[in-house]
């Protein structure tokens, strides 16, 4: 076993986190008239730059922030898994233990709490899984592009685990959950879910894929990143937007493979086309410019490139709620994997060499990922470009939407000496400009500090 894959740590409450767990306490009990045996915190994460390439196999660079899901846990015999949220918008959920199921269709929060507790029991292959008194309580921004459901989803894989008397390591649990997300039919990466469990505290983690691995990368000092809300909701669950965007990148990768003359039905992901070609991301770059082109491609023109029926094109590269989009943009998508692939390496070695502009240098990288993600890749929204766009204006030195995007999180550098300053500044350009934002502002603008992985505490007493 290595150091990534032991089990998450077992810790006692730490001191400055007791007056929260405590009510939490006090809510499981009024709920459910005994104590907690155990809790789980899983942490939201940020991520600094790769967007939007994780599910085409190439590296990230995330990292955990404070903000979490907590789920306080006791065993019952009643054979139900009962499930009540600290919020008083989400009702309380309850289901046999041996009947759940996930609707795809219309994704509820309860969902991707069952998404994980579904994972462990396939995945361990459990027979007689435990009943669960359950309550949660989460502080990560909901469809913020900050990793709420991910946060969810692995909390719930690890309270199942833990009150099963199981062990799973941080790697083979991560990337269990990453499948498992599939059960609400996104067709997600995996960053979200790797970087719940390795985070460490105070390190951002370059993550690399097959094999999951997660490396630390050194910030360099001097800079605080800071997190600002566009207010603009997005679940990529209850949008097709997302897998139309996983789809477009495994057609561009099918076209090009079939140009080269691979059996272009083994090969899905981008990552793997410039692996099996042994070429760099530059030549990926090149080769994507000289085989696809800038305009849209019917479903009939991809059809009569592949040589196959539609029906043959929905079982070989489409998701089930894809089926009926009729225009796919190849080439701007795929520059965007490829160019956005080279920026994460290029970050990781600035972080690792630290020149005297490093600063500066990943500010710039920041901006051109989002010049990418919004002009290539579209997956940003007005909203949120004119946030990026003020942060830069308000010192930042680099500015980006974060996570899926189509709204949520901008994620900027600022140098520490102006944080109070940006801060002003963005609460007064953005937010005081409409109420509704306004009322949010707290939860939705802050400056954050790469936290620790996932954990089970244990009341010390
Ligand atoms: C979501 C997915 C991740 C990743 C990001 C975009 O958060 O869960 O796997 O694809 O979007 O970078």
């Amino acid at each position: 076993m290595t150091m990534a894959d032991t089990p998450p740590p077992v810790s006692l409450i730490p001191q400055g986190k007791m007056p929260r767990f405590s009510t939490l306490k006090e809510t499981f009990v009024a709920k459910y008239g005994t104590y907690p045996e155990f809790f789980v915190r899983a942490p939201g994460r940020v991520n600094l730059i790769g967007e939007h390439i994780d599910y085409c196999g190439y590296s990230v660079l995330p990292m955990a922030i404070e903000q979490d899901i907590v789920i306080a846990a006791a065993a019952n015999d009643s054979g139900k898994i009962v499930l009540s949220n600290t919020d008083s918008n989400f009702s309380e959920y309850s289901c046999a233990t041996d009947n759940i199921e996930i609707d795809k269709s219309k994704p509820l929060w309860f969902h991707y709490f069952l998404c994980g507790y579904k994972g462990v029991l396939e995945h361990l292959s459990l027979k007689n899984p435990k009943g669960m008194n359950l309550v949660l309580d989460g502080t990560v921004p909901r469809s913020a592009g900050l990793s709420s459901s991910s946060a969810l989803v692995c909390c719930a894989a690890l309270t199942t685990v833990h009150i099963n008397g199981q062990q799973m390591g941080k790697v083979e649990i991560a990337d269990m959950c990453a499948l498992c997300e599939q059960y609400i039919g996104t067709i997600g990466g995996g960053m979200d879910q790797a970087i719940c469990f390795l985070a460490e505290a105070g390190k951002a983690k370059l993550v690399e894929f097959n094999p999951l691995k997660a490396t630390n990368v050194s910030l360099p000092q001097g800079v605080v990143f800071v997190i600002s809300n566009s207010c603009v909701e997005m679940n990529k669950a209850a949008t097709s937007h997302f897998n139309i965007r996983v789809v477009e990148c495994r057609l561009a990768c099918q076209i090009m493979a079939k140009e080269k003359g691979l059996n272009w039905r083994e090969i899905k992901k981008l990552g793997d086309l410039q692996k099996t070609l042994g070429i760099t991301l530059e030549d990926a770059i090149k080769l994507t410019q000289s085989v696809l082109h800038p305009e849209p491609y019917s479903k009939e023109e991809v059809c009569n490139i592949l040589g196959v029926s539609a029906e043959e094109l929905a079982q070989t590269s489409l998701s089930q709620n894809t089926l009926t989009v009729a225009s796919f943009k190849l080439h701007d998508r795929a520059t965007h994997v490829y160019s956005e692939a080279k920026r994460v390496w290029d970050f990781k070695k600035i972080c690792d060499e630290q020149p005297h502009n490093a600063s500066e240098m990943l500010g710039q990288l920041m901006n051109d990922s989002h010049t990418s993600c919004r002009d290539l890749y579209e997956c940003s929204c007005p909203d949120l470009d004119h946030l990026v766009d003020l942060c830069i204006q308000s010192g930042a030195l680099g500015s980006r939407l974060t996570g899926a995007g189509w709204g949520g999180c901008a994620v900027s550098m600022v140098p520490a000496d102006c944080v109070q300053e940006f801060i002003t500044a963005i609460q007064q350009k953005y937010y005081a400009k409409d109420p509704a934002r306004e009322a949010r502002v707290k939860e939705s603008l802050f400056a954050t500090v790469p936290g620790s992985g996932a954990v089970i505490y244990k009341w010390d007493d």
